[in-house]
């Protein structure tokens, strides 16, 4: 008697298992998948699909001059967060306190956790970014901060040109573009035929008042990295900016989120997504025309497009933000580099990962919430009013989207492209032992470092 209990409580169990917990929605799988076909730049699904990150050979827009190795991307993963080059501060109470990652912090999604980044001029970290805040000694435009919300330093194989602006690369969308290349010191970069990443970094480190020499690599303890690394570079040339550029720019393409739910998808495991995350998804690629603008595997443009939705810059948040305002020419985008009239205020697609953590949205980070920016898609009318109606793009118009269907989008955009396991592309310690990603006093304090 007990025995057929037991195994009717088993028959029953297994029932309302089966009937309740990953029942596959066979429909929802096929529409889903025809509909990524259907957009697929290809033909095919696996358009949209991210290679291993150690898979080197299938990662797109490398430089002839820095093809990603092994040895390159470990000693990227670790200068990235070295506060021991921070040696070009303005005052020496912040030298060797601040790195690359002070604004592209992995917890927030490679930016700062707050809605600008502050780099040397700053102290503080809180518990990812937002306790950060100008340090007192400094005036606000002595502190390094930039006229716009940090990018992610994620997905960046898909990059080929960098900034909000598409400034720095040689190649692609920036071909056509070359008499304006000796517009500042920074831009001359692109007449030396660099790739996107390349050319980038080896700005940033300047912009960000970082340093390397022999001297520096020795006491940092980077030495032998970089005789690895880099064998084929003469010994005068090895420990330089240019090399730490070529470093961090091969570990910024092995950095891909290709353990979000959908990439599982596209892979083929559709149990990986939730129903409602594949709704969201199916709006996303179909009645919503997200798809129109963003459209690759990281789902920025490839190649890249620049258009303008009518947000606002930093300067009219109404945040406290320093060395911007109505004058920064970073305000007119993709125009503010080329200094054409039909590219004036617009931005770069950006890529569409790991945004949950990051907290503020678009270039001027107008938007706290990515169920705000979902919204603001759906009303179609641009926030800024400064923004001539000829420039906004057609493809921005309102949607239609009922509350339902914008809890999906909004559920696809948060967990459906959300990879969790993004701390494999932290290292444990740099090669100084330093703190990281900052060393002031209040932020080792609040770090645990001390
Ligand atoms: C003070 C904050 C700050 C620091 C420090 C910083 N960045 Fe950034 N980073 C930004 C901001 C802001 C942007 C976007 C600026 C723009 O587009 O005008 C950005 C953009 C980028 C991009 C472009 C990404 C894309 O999708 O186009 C790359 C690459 C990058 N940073 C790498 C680095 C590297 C390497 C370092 C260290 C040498 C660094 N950053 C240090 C704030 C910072
Ligand atoms: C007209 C092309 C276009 C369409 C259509 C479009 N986007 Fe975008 N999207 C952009 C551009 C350009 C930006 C950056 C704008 C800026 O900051 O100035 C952006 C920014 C975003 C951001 C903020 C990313 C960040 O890092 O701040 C999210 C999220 C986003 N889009 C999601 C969507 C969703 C969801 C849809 C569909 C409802 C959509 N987009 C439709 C072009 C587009």
């Amino acid at each position: 008697m007990k025995k057929v209990f037991t195994l009717l409580l088993t028959i029953s169990a297994l029932t309302y298992f089966l009937s309740c917990k990953n029942e596959p929605n066979v429909d929802l799988d096929s529409q889903l998948t025809n509909l990524l076909e259907s957009r697929s730049k290809t033909g095919s699904i696996d358009w949209y699909r991210m290679p291993e990150s150690d898979d080197y050979a299938a990662l797109p827009n490398q430089d002839a001059k820095n093809p990603v190795t092994a040895v390159k991307v470990e000693l990227g993963k670790m200068l990235f967060f070295e506060t021991g080059m921070g040696l070009e501060a303005k005052y020496p109470f912040e030298l060797a306190t601040f790195s690359c990652s002070s604004c592209h912090v992995p917890e927030r999604g490679f930016t700062a956790g707050r809605f600008q980044g502050i780099a040397d001029g700053a102290i503080g970290f809180g518990q990812t970014g937002e306790g950060r805040a100008k340090h007192p000694l400094y005036l606000g435009d002595e502190v390094d901060a930039q006229g716009a919300r940090p990018l992610p330093t994620m997905n960046l194989t898909y990059v080929s040109n960098a900034l909000w602006a598409g400034t720095f690369g040689s190649f692609n969308v920036n071909e056509g573009t070359e008499s304006v290349w000796n517009q500042d010191t920074l831009v001359e970069i692109n007449y030396k035929g660099f790739q996107g990443l390349e050319a980038n970094n080896q700005r940033a480190l300047i912009v960000h008042r970082q340093i390397m020499d022999k001297a520096i690599a020795d006491s940092l303890g980077y030495t032998a990295m970089f005789d690895q690394a880099f064998p084929e570079i003469p010994v005068n040339e090895r420990y330089s900016r240019k090399t730490v550029a070529f470093a961090i720019a091969a570990y910024f393409r092995t950095i891909l989120t290709n353990q979000a739910p959908f990439q599982e998808f596209v892979k083929g495991n559709t149990g990986a997504m939730s129903d409602q995350q594949k709704r969201g998804a199916a709006l996303f690629f179909g009645k919503a025309g997200c798809v129109n603008c963003h459209n690759s595997p990281s789902l920025n443009s490839v190649p890249h497009e620049f258009f303008a939705i009518g947000v606002k810059n930093h300067y009219q948040t109404g945040n406290e933000v320093f060395r911007t305002g109505p004058s920064d020419k970073r305000n007119l985008g993709r125009g503010g580099f080329t200094s054409r009239e039909e590219d004036m205020n617009k931005f770069k697609v950006p890529q569409l990962y790991n945004l949950k953590d990051v907290g503020f949205y678009f270039h001027g980070a107008s938007k706290r919430s990515l169920r705000d920016v979902v919204e603001y898609f759906n009303e179609g009318i641009p926030e800024n009013p400064d923004i001539p109606k000829s420039q906004i793009s057609g493809f921005f118009h309102p949607l239609g989207l009922t509350n339902a269907e914008m809890d999906d989008l909004t559920e696809f955009l948060e967990t459906g492209l959300f990879d969790p396991n993004m701390l494999r592309y932290k290292p444990s310690v740099t090669m100084s032992g330093n703190c990281f990603p900052n060393n002031d006093p209040l932020s080792r304090i609040e770090m645990g470092c001390n």
